[in-house]
């Protein structure tokens, strides 16, 4: 039987932008009968990658995770909400900070940061090769 979180209750960050909503099923559960950790980096990839795909406009992929912090466990009936913020605009990368956010489905409204994380993504060519990130007007040249 996993045992009672944590429960300090939060808001949702206005700086980072909600890229995913998703609620974990029974089938991703571990011994604990709490959520499986890998299930969870999986969402937190599929996550980061949805504001530096906008930016780099092709292949690309996930090079890094360099923080995972598993700050409580994730439960069946969580709905679970992912915010992201660009960190770092590199000349072929771009790192971003992911935060989950879950809230049980009876007491929707309540939120409580479950994990943090820290990924980078590299713009690929055809050959699978590191290439620049499109330039956005304005940007040096
Ligand atoms: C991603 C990949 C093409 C990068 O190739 P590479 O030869 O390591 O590339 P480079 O050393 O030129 O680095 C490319 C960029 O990644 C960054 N990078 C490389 N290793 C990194 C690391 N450990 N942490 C953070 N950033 C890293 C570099 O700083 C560089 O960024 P910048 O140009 O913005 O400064 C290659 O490592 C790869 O194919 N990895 C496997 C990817 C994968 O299968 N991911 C899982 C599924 S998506």
């Amino acid at each position: 039987m996993s045992q009672d979180r944590t429960c300090t209750h939060t808001q949702l960050p206005a700086d980072k932008e909600l890229v995913l909503k998703v609620m974990p099923m029974p089938a991703d559960t571990n011994n604990n009968g709490d959520i499986f950790g890998g299930w969870v980096m999986a969402q937190v990839d599929l996550a980061g990658s949805v504001l530096p795909a906008r930016r780099i406009q092709g292949r690309m992929a996930t090079v890094a995770v360099n923080e995972f912090v598993f700050k409580q466990p994730v439960r069946v009936g969580d709905l679970l909400s992912f915010f992201a913020e660009v960190k770092r605009v590199g000349n072929t990368s771009i790192t971003v900070q992911v935060e989950v956010y879950a809230e049980h489905i009876r007491t929707q409204g309540r939120y409580l940061k479950v994990t943090e994380a820290s990924l980078t993504y590299v713009a690929i060519d055809e050959n699978g090769r590191p290439r620049p990130i499109p330039k956005l007007p304005g940007d040096a040249p």
